[in-house]
């Protein structure tokens, strides 16, 4: 599966990027959120992805430039059993923050699961302190819902319903991704 944007590809990602994954965890500003992830940590973690798209047709995917093909971060969804829910996550290499990019490829996913998912509504367990993370939300038109723990965090889950998609769309009238 791959989705286009106006200036992204997204697609499955797969154990061959974890070098490139290796790279973006290993900077400072991303390791605030997510600690410190050595090579074996994010190994596995790439193959429960794996697992996850063969199990349910949908994942952790990742962000590519569309023109180069460079893989610059990543976004997806993950179905989480134990909350009945499913979650939207982004992480962007921080030389490629401030473009827009995590919203347009966070938008396309959120389109692609409700045209795609029998869910009533998609998450996002984001840090109180994580802003740039909390804007990300707000632009796609979710709200806060409650807040929760998450590997022993507090985070706020903030989600958006079918019901206010795609009234609450910041992109609505343009054309941003074609599954194909
Ligand atoms: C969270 C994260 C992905 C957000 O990245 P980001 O670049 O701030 O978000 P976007 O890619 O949507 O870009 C938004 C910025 O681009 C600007 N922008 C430019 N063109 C834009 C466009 N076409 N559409 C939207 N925003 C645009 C916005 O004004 C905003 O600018 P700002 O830097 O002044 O806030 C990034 O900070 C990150 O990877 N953090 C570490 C990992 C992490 O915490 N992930 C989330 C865990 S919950």
């Amino acid at each position: 599966m791959r989705i286009n944007t106006n200036r992204l590809q997204l697609r499955p990602l797969t154990i061959a990027d974890l070098d490139a994954l290796l790279i973006i965890h290993s900077s400072a500003e991303v390791q605030r959120f997510f600690g410190i992830l050595d090579r074996a940590e994010l190994a596995d973690w790439l193959a429960r992805v794996e697992e996850d798209w063969a199990q349910d047709g949908y994942g952790r995917a990742a962000i590519l430039d569309g023109a180069t093909g460079r893989l610059i971060g990543r976004a997806g969804l993950k179905r989480f059993p134990e909350y009945g829910e499913t979650e939207l996550g982004w992480v962007l290499e921080p030389g490629s923050w401030g473009h827009g990019f995590a919203t347009e490829a966070a938008h396309a996913w959120v389109r692609w699961g409700f045209e795609n998912l029998d869910v009533p509504y998609l998450t996002s367990m984001i840090a109180p302190e994580n802003t740039r993370s909390i804007a990300v939300a707000q632009r796609l038109g979710m709200t806060a819902l409650r807040t929760d723990m998450l590997l022993g965090e507090a985070v706020t889950v903030y989600s958006i319903s079918r019901n206010s998609w795609p009234s609450t769309s910041p992109n609505r009238n343009e054309d941003p991704s074609q599954p194909c």
